[in-house]
Parts: structure tokens; C-alpha cells; sequence
């Protein structure tokens, strides 16, 4: 009798291998550039608001232009993940409809990588955020000095 055994899905470890090295590159270049100087920076820069003028849909359609170096699972156009973080809001809380919009503009703000925003590098803009500027107690660092 034969036994049969399913064949797990083959992962190209090069390819996750490479993944997860500009994961950890971009998170090293993130810690050792976001300082507190640097963000009150940008964000004299930018509250301004006189880049350009758009609709929301315009400003998600250049987002077809950018692939987030933070998101080791994500090497699709960002605007994939606005419409699928939206849909699965809109299934999940059907009623909510100012969520599914939240969900749907959440990382507009990636725009900032194109030239036209400014050019950022990807340490700048995308990944997750830390406190800037404060104690943070028991490692004895203090973020973003
Ligand atoms: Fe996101």
C-alpha cells in the first residue's frame, strides 16, 4: 500500500533570506537616522501642504510606484495594500464605513518616497515608529538623541 504525502509549499529561502536582510537594514538605517531634530524637521516641511493638490484616489494611484522595504511579507505596490487592508475592513465591520476609509488612506503618506513629495528614503517614511526624544527607562537609551 502507498502511502501518499502531501508536499509542503517549497519556499525559496534566497529570496526570504534577502527579504529579511533589507527588513533588518532598513530598521538599523530607521534607529540610526529618526532622530527628534530630523522629524521636527519634516514636519516643518511638510505641514505646509504646498506640494501639489489631488484627490485621494489620484494620491493612492501613485502608490502603484512604491514597494514598502519595511514590510518583509509585502513586495507588492503599496496601493494592493490599501485596497485589500480596506476590503477586509469593509468585510469584517461592514457598517463602518469611516473606518473602511481610514483603512483605505492609512499610509498615503508614502507618497513622501516619490520626487515629487520629496524624494524621503524609506527610513524616513515607511516601518514602524518609535518615540523620539524621551527616556525610555530600563535600557538606558534614549531614542532619537
Ligand atoms: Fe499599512
Amino acid at each position: 500500500m502507498a502511502i501518499s504525502i502531501e508536499q509542503p509549499e517549497l519556499v525559496d529561502y534566497d529570496v526570504e533570506n534577502e527579504r529579511q536582510r533589507n527588513v533588518e537594514e532598513f530598521y538599523q538605517l530607521n534607529h540610526i537616522n529618526q532622530k527628534y531634530d530630523f522629524v521636527k524637521r519634516m514636519r516643518e516641511e511638510y505641514k505646509k501642504l504646498s506640494r501639489v493638490e489631488m484627490s485621494i484616489w489620484e494620491c493612492c494611484e501613485l502608490l502603484n510606484e512604491i514597494v514598502d522595504d519595511s514590510d518583509p511579507d509585502l513586495d507588492e505596490p503599496q496601493i494592493e495594500h490599501l485596497l485589500q487592508t480596506a476590503e477586509a475592513i469593509r468585510k469584517d465591520y461592514p457598517n463602518e464605513d469611516w473606518l473602511h476609509l481610514t483603512a483605505l488612506i492609512h499610509d498615503l503618506g508614502k507618497v513622501l518616497l516619490l520626487p515629487s513629495f520629496g524624494g524621503l528614503p524609506q527610513w524616513a517614511v515607511v516601518g514602524d515608529t518609535n518615540p523620539l526624544g524621551m527616556w525610555t527607562g530600563k535600557c538606558g537609551h534614549v531614542m532619537g538623541s
